[in-house]
Order: structure tokens, then sequence, then C-alpha cells
């Protein structure tokens, strides 16, 4: 069949056999499909949706488009993590360390940032010399060595899901649960991990905006990994308000380490739950022993030193970090309380900013962003200053940074 009979097929609201789709999606791999083919089919699955079945078809010609690690080469139990997607979201960077410190291996693949969501690889990249892409034997190596290593899909790795992701980014096919799971699914089969997390986010700055799409989205999940033999531990989180308070790449690493040095917080409380969940599961002990030993490790700055061992594993220096030289203060025009800090507008002020792609190969810049200095339930008055934006030039942005807060009497 043709690529425009597949997507054809697919507009009109039929079920893709296992050959038509490889042939769409590996063709597109290839270059035999063009990009705004593929966009179109993509568009079409967005609308139209995908049977589980050629959900799974999607997923294992994902990950059978590079290779599977060798797991037995791994000393120990792998546990995985994986956000769907939000704002500020830079849990990876510090639930990463805090396993390994417990003793388990968490190699990760994850992606770049999707619309105006950010992703953990451009956030790794802000670090300078941070290497993201690692050959099978590095992820390996440093697995065994440092317990955490996390890296993007490369040619060994689910490199059709780079190419996928890199276009849905920029196409709006990024919100629709057959692409998120085969996505996820596919990265997360190619590492093999025993035991897999998924930080399922649901809100305004989440790809998934209502509870019952993220259901659904677990459910797939769930069914993929028993299809694999893998058991996937689904957790819904709030994604209606930025998580943290910095939101851009080498801000949100920056609160990463602040979090490891000791930062109360949402963040954190988000971070101590999900690895606790983790943890119990994969050492098998109840959640209240799992809990003690995650704050454990984060209050004795194990957890930080080993971020430290990890970036410097994969080449990074997190003292060279870098970030924009024009701070400018979003002040209040109102008296009254915080009742709402908005995700999505969050996001997209950080892409506007710079630190997101609008367009495929867009470079971004790592060090402009949002950092939010009020919290929901403060009190505020005019002139009080609601978030600093770090851009590069002097533009003024009041009207869209004030759009982010809901300020009522
Ligand atoms: N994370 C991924 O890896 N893929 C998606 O599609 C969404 C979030």
């Amino acid at each position: 069949m043709s690529i425009l009979e597949i997507i054809e097929k697919k507009k009109n609201g039929w079920e893709l056999d296992k050959s038509e789709i490889t042939e769409a999606f590996l063709g597109y791999m290839n270059g035999t499909v063009e990009d705004y083919q593929m966009s179109s089919l993509l568009m079409a699955i967005v609308l139209n949706g995908m049977t589980f079945r050629e959900t799974v078809d999607l997923t294992d010609i994902m990950l059978y488009s590079g290779k599977k690690l060798d797991t037995k080469k791994v000393d120990g139990v792998m546990v995985d993590k994986h956000s769907t997607g939000g704002v500020g979201d830079k849990t990876s960077l510090i639930i990463g360390p805090i396993m390994a410190c417990l003793g388990l291996k968490m190699g990760k693949l994850s992606g770049r940032g999707l619309g105006y969501t950010g992703g953990t690889i451009d956030k790794l990249e802000s670090i300078p010399g941070f290497r993201v892409a690692l050959t099978t034997d590095e992820f390996i190596f440093d697995l065994n060595k440092v317990g955490f290593t996390e890296c993007e899909q490369t040619p060994e790795f689910t490199p059709l899901d780079k190419k996928i992701y890199d276009l849905r980014s920029v196409t709006g096919t990024v919100s629709s649960i057959p692409l998120i799971a085969s996505s996820i699914m596919s990265k997360k089969l190619a590492v093999g991990a025993d035991f897999i997390l998924i930080d399922l986010k649901v809100g305004s700055g989440a790809l998934i905006k209502n509870k019952k799409d993220a259901i659904e989205l677990a459910n797939t999940m769930i069914e993929i990994g028993k299809a694999y033999n893998r058991v996937v531990i689904p957790v819904l989180t709030n994604m209606n308000r930025p998580l943290g308070d910095n939101v851009g790449n080498a801000l949100e690493v920056i609160e990463a380490m602040d979090i490891l040095k000791g930062k109360n917080g949402n963040l954190r409380d988000l971070c101590i739950e999900l690895s606790s969940n983790l943890y119990s599961r994969a050492k098998h002990v109840n959640i209240d022993v799992a809990t003690e030993a995650v704050k454990r490790v984060l209050d004795d700055g194990k957890a930080y030193d080993k971020f430290i061992e990890f970036t410097k594993m994969q080449g990074g220096d997190v003292e060279k970090l870098e970030l924009a030289e024009h701070i400018v203060p979003i002040k209040s025009t109102a008296n009254g309380r915080l009742k709402d800090i908005s995700a999505e507008e969050i996001g997209k002020l950080a892409l506007e900013l710079g630190g997101g792609r609008k367009k495929k190969g867009d470079t971004i810049d790592y060090g402009v962003g949002v950092v939010i200095n009020k919290h929901i339930g403060d009190s505020i008055n005019e002139g009080d200053i609601l978030c600093y934006l770090y851009q590069r030039d002097n533009t003024d942005r009041s009207l869209e940074a004030m759009k982010a807060f809901t300020i009522v009497k």
C-alpha cells in the first residue's frame, strides 16, 4: 500500500495492520516517507486514535528500530521512571541519584522538550560538556559504575522515536494516547528495567488534560508492559501548576541541585513520593521504610554527591552552567491573594523566551526561563515581584507573564 493510501485509511478511521504501520514509520526513518506525509499521518492518528493492537505494533516497530540493551550486563535490580511531560518537571534529575544511592540501577532513555513542555535531555545539555548521546557500551559501563545514567535516543536506542518525537513537537501531534504510550514504552523496553514508574501528569500544563485520558493512557502502558513481561507502575500527578519554582533548562538543573541540597517544597515532596513508591516495589519493602530510606539519602547529601558523580561521568561541569544576563522582575499590578499559577502560560512564556522549539531544528537557549517568586495562597501587594524572567533581550513581556497569575481579592 502506498503512503498516501495508508494516510487515507487512517483518516477514514480504519485500523492499520502491522505491515502498513511498518511501511509508513520505517519508510519515514529510511527517508522514503517525507516530513509532510508523516505529519499528516500523525495528525490522523491524533484525531482518530489507534486500537490497542496498533499501539503495541507501533511500540514494537519503534523498539526494534534500534536494539535492546543486554540487561545481563547490568549488575543489580534495574528501575526506570518516565514522566508524560509537564512544565518545570525536573524530577528525573532528583530521582535517578536517589535510586542509585539506594543500590538500584536507573538507566534512562529520555527525550527533548515537546511543545511547551520541557524535556530532560535539553535540561542535561544545558550543563556544559554533558554528553547526552551514549553508545550501549558506555550506557552499561556508566550504569554499573554510578548507578544512574541518562541519554537520548541514538542510532542504537529507538532512533525512530527520535525522528517522530522531533516532528510531533512542532506539528501539534503531541497529545495522543497511542503516540505517547508507544514513544515512552519503546524507550523503556529498549532499556528493559524490571520496574517502570510512569509519572502521569494531568492538567493544563500537561500533554494529558483530564483524568479520564490519564487513566486510559495508564492502562495502555500497563498492558504494553505486560505484553513484554515488565511491571509498569503508573502514578497520576497534578500539572495544573508548574512543578517547583524554576522553568527553563539550566534554571531547572539548578533547582534540581537545590532540592538535592535540602530545599523544601512541592517538588521535593513529589520526588520523595515517586522514589519511595519505586524503591518499595523494587526492593519489596513497605512504603514507610522506603520513604525513610529516600529521605535519608536526600538529607545526608549522598544524593547530591551522586548527581555530581553522574554529571561528571557524562562529561558535564555544573560549575559552568550559564544563565541569561537580563533578569527582569514581573511586578503585581493588584492587591489580593495568589489563587493560581498556570503551568500552561508559564510553559508558553519559557518557549517564547527561546527555551523550546517552534520548528524542527530550532536551536534553543538553555539560559532563559522563569523563576516564580510567590506561591499559591500568598497575600500579594501591588508592586510585589511575582516572578523573574531570564531573557537575552530587553523586551517587555509583563503582560504575557501576568496572564499566568490569578490574584483574587
Ligand atoms: N515523553 C515521551 O518520551 N514521549 C512522549 O510522547 C511524551 C512524553
